[in-house]
């Protein structure tokens, strides 16, 4: 997911609050091993549900609030840490085409998906499918037809199977369904002259590739809300050429309901100022909005390896930009209907590989599970909002 990184300071959120940090390094977050807090160990060793609040409850009825997560973490202390946490979940990789059909068409592996969704919907939490097509992590058999490239007929009866029997399968379980991700950039990949990604989709089968996407599963489960997913969803460029997307589906009459902002942020990018006119922007298209997949690095920038620890000025500024975020989002709560964090814990983030392997600490917990000043920026802003 290359991003053009720009720098762009955001204005000066409120002032530090020792209270969070201190209360962070209480939980053990400076002395390294101390036990999770709160994570009481049952007689049977599972650890029940951690004691910190509920992001859940705090966030209550005005959003869903929620994680990214494994099939690995369905049991013991990661199980209930997100049945605590989370009113709605996604799963990180279990549920793309690489995963969901890896070997060959109409072919489907759907054991740990299911096993994901079920755990989520058995303790009361909804679920996001994500992503029905992209560019990346889709299956050989998609674009080839023997040693030969598939042909622009053969492409969309493959896209439109592999979407029908995927939200068929899901149908009724999953609520909300990232179809399409990432189709537009913004001079970081190449683009046709409208800004679309030149992926094998829109190069075989052409532009009108996002509608096919987009009527196979609104035509498979006419309940779900469908959403085009993004990164850098707040820049005006997106906001143009995402815009334009969404008026030329609507003319046509091609079901698009919302508008899933991924929210890979830094500490320096982006402006809270871009994000809501970007909210606001959306909103006037009539679609709903979804903050997808929330991370805030501490790097000044996505494309930075300067930062080598989580130390507590780094993790104080951090905690200020989730409150600005979220404080934003939940100001806009009419317009954003779920916040999600993109994994459970700084264990579990993508930003300790990508660009480069390197340390990062995006999240709201730490690699133990114990609440960072994050947690705190982000459980006060829910809890003020009420
Ligand atoms: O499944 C294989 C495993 O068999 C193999 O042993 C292992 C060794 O490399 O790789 C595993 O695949 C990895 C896959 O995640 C599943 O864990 C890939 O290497 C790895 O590249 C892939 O990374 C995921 C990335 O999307 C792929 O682009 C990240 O976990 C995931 O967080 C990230 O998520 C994306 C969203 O879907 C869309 N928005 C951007 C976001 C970050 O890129």
């Amino acid at each position: 997911m290359p991003l053009s990184a720009t720098l762009v300071r955001p204005p000066g959120a409120p002032g530090p609050t020792r209270r969070r940090f201190a209360q962070w390094s209480l939980a053990g977050g400076l002395l390294g091993s101390a036990p999770v807090r709160g994570a009481v160990e049952s007689a049977a060793g599972a650890a029940d549900a951690p004691a910190d609040a509920s992001l859940a409850k705090a966030f209550g009825q005005r959003m869903l609030f929620g994680m990214a997560i494994t099939p690995e973490q369905l049991r013991g202390r990661e199980a209930a840490f997100i049945a605590h946490h989370c009113s709605v979940v996604v799963a990180e990789n279990a549920m793309k085409p690489e995963a969901l059909a890896p070997l060959r068409e109409g072919q489907y592996e759907f054991a740990a998906a299911d096993a994901l969704v079920d755990f989520a919907r058995a303790r009361g939490m909804q679920v996001r499918g994500h992503t029905l097509m992209w560019h990346q992590q889709m299956p050989p058999w998609l674009l080839k037809d023997g040693s030969a490239t598939v042909s622009r007929a053969q492409l969309i009866g493959r896209v439109e199977r592999y979407i029908t029997d995927v939200v068929t399968h899901f149908k009724g379980r999953v609520f909300a369904w990232d179809v399409l991700n990432e189709a537009f950039v913004d001079g970081e990949a190449p683009a046709d002259p409208g800004g679309m990604r030149l992926s094998e989709l829109r190069t075989i089968i052409g532009p009108e590739y996002i509608e096919v996407v987009f009527a196979a599963a609104a035509k498979a489960d006419p309940d779900a809300l469908l959403f085009y997913n993004d990164y850098e969803t707040q820049s005006p460029r997106k906001v143009e050429m995402i815009s334009r997307m969404v008026r030329s589906l609507k003319a046509k009459g091609v079901k698009i309901d919302g508008i899933g902002h991924q929210a890979h942020c830094s500490a320096g990018h982006p402006s809270v100022a871009d994000f809501e006119r970007a909210i606001d922007a959306y909103a006037r298209l009539g679609v709903t909005q979804h903050v997808t997949e929330l991370d805030i690095a501490l790097n000044d920038s996505l494309m930075e390896n300067k930062v080598t620890s989580a130390t507590p000025a780094l993790l104080e500024r951090q905690a200020r930009r989730y409150a600005e975020l979220v404080g934003l989002f939940l100001r806009r709560r009419a317009q954003v209907g779920a916040l999600l964090v993109w994994g459970i814990s700084d264990a579990h983030s993508w930003l300790n590989s990508w660009p480069m392997q390197r340390f990062e600490a995006p999240l709201l917990f730490d690699a133990q599970l114990r609440p960072k000043p994050a947690f705190h920026a982000v459980l006060e802003a829910a809890q003020r909002a009420a």
